[in-house]
């Protein structure tokens, strides 16, 4: 996982005979408020201490060089000609940065860049968004831009939509950039407005199991989701001309919509305006120390993900299900946009290593895979790196 950072900065110097800037963004985890963010809901996701690591210098010239360590790959290209998505496909996160800096009016000069990251690739801890968001903050360092950071965010987003064509909402580059150290952020996806409040878990510890898996038709359906919102919005207008996004609509006005509702879109509308609720009571049952709830909670956004939402698989439902079955494990549910990658799990502290265990050893026995263990601590968004 990431190669050493001094290390990097070293073959950076040897490379390119200058002293690159580094920059550090983070991935995120979600506590709750899944598929809710392009639906104009709230979401609760935190940065946390894995993190992309940008190395970057002016290059004194139009030629720009970027420069995957991890992967041991490269690419170049002339920062005045125009951009569109290429095949090796991390190269567009870069390329999608740089063509919304340069829609709007910013002017950079050529650049050498190295990267590694921590974030491992496909576990739903949104290594794509820190990628995005620690190119752009280094951008913007080294060129002086004036961008803020909930701009920085929202071009990262776009940036994902026109060269990943990934249409997601703004959740992870928000954490990306705004995640403070040891808080969780509400934030509401309509008016932008956040809220930080102290992570503070009590007895339990926060574990993330990765299933290992990442199915192909994770992109495919995620655009698929969002039409389908977007179809149930359309007849949830004509019984409340009020309704603009789902995030308006009550469970009152989706009973008397259903029956002109197709059946698949009415439980993907029920599960998104549910779980817009359950991310409000998470944040009381946050507030009052009543962490136990959130577990519950928490459980009933896997139930609602897998059965309503349908955007689980059989590894993930299989990690829950070990889970809820071991003693000390008081909630959890599939995390990100779904089709593989992790789980998020209350664990009581006193019986963590057991649960661990458990969780390790049946998701093996009944998958034959290896499940690997993150326990990350929630850390600051983007910045500057030492
Ligand atoms: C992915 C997307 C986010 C969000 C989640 C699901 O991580 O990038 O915008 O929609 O899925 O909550």
């Amino acid at each position: 996982m990431g190669r050493n950072r001094a290390d990097v900065k070293n073959t950076f110097i040897e490379t390119f005979g200058t002293d690159p800037e580094v920059f550090r963004a983070p991935g995120r985890i979600n506590i709750i408020g899944e598929h809710t963010d392009y639906n104009d809901g709230f979401v609760l996701p935190a940065a946390i201490d894995l993190a992309v690591y940008v190395f970057i210098q002016k290059s004194g010239s139009d030629r720009s060089k970027l420069i995957s360590v991890d992967l041991d790959e490269s690419y170049s290209f002339s920062i005045d000609e125009s951009l569109a998505p290429v095949d090796q496909g991390w190269v567009n996160y870069f390329l999608g940065v740089i063509d919304q800096l340069q829609q709007v009016g910013h002017q950079l000069e050529g650049f050498n860049l190295m990267f590694t990251s921590d974030i491992p690739m496909g576990s739903g801890l949104s290594s794509s968004a820190a990628l995005e968001c620690g190119f752009g903050q280094a951008l913007i360092d080294l060129f002086g831009l004036n961008v803020e950071k909930m701009d920085l965010a929202k071009m990262s987003q776009a940036a994902e939509h026109k060269f990943a064509g990934v249409k997601c909402g703004i959740m992870d580059q928000f954490a990306s950039c705004m995640g403070k150290d040891d808080h969780v952020v509400k934030l509401d996806c309509r008016s932008l407005e956040y809220e930080y409040y102290p992570a503070d878990f009590k007895a339990y510890d926060l574990v993330l199991f990765d299933s290992n898996v990442k199915h192909n038709l994770a992109d495919s359906q995620y655009n698929i989701r969002r039409t389908q919102c977007e179809e149930g919005v359309k007849i949830l207008q004509q019984v409340n001309t009020g309704i603009k996004s789902l995030r308006d609509a009550t469970l009152d006005d989706l009973a008397k919509a259903k029956i002109a509702m197709d059946e698949i879109v009415y439980r993907r509308c029920k599960y998104a305006i549910e779980e817009n609720i359950r991310v409000q009571e998470v944040c009381e049952a946050l507030q009052a120390g009543e962490i136990e709830k959130v577990g519950q909670i928490m459980l009933e956004t896997h139930n609602g993900l897998s059965k309503d939402y349908e955007v689980s698989c059989k590894e993930l439902d299989k990690l829950i299900d070990i889970a809820t079955n071991c003693d000390g494990h008081i909630g959890g549910r599939m995390m990100g946009g779904g089709f593989g990658g992790c789980t998020i799990n209350l664990i009581e502290k006193k019986k963590v290593d057991e649960v661990i265990n458990q969780v390790v050893d049946g998701y093996k026995m009944s998958l034959g895979i290896d499940a690997k263990v993150y326990r990350v601590a929630i850390a600051d968004g983007v910045g500057r790196y030492k």
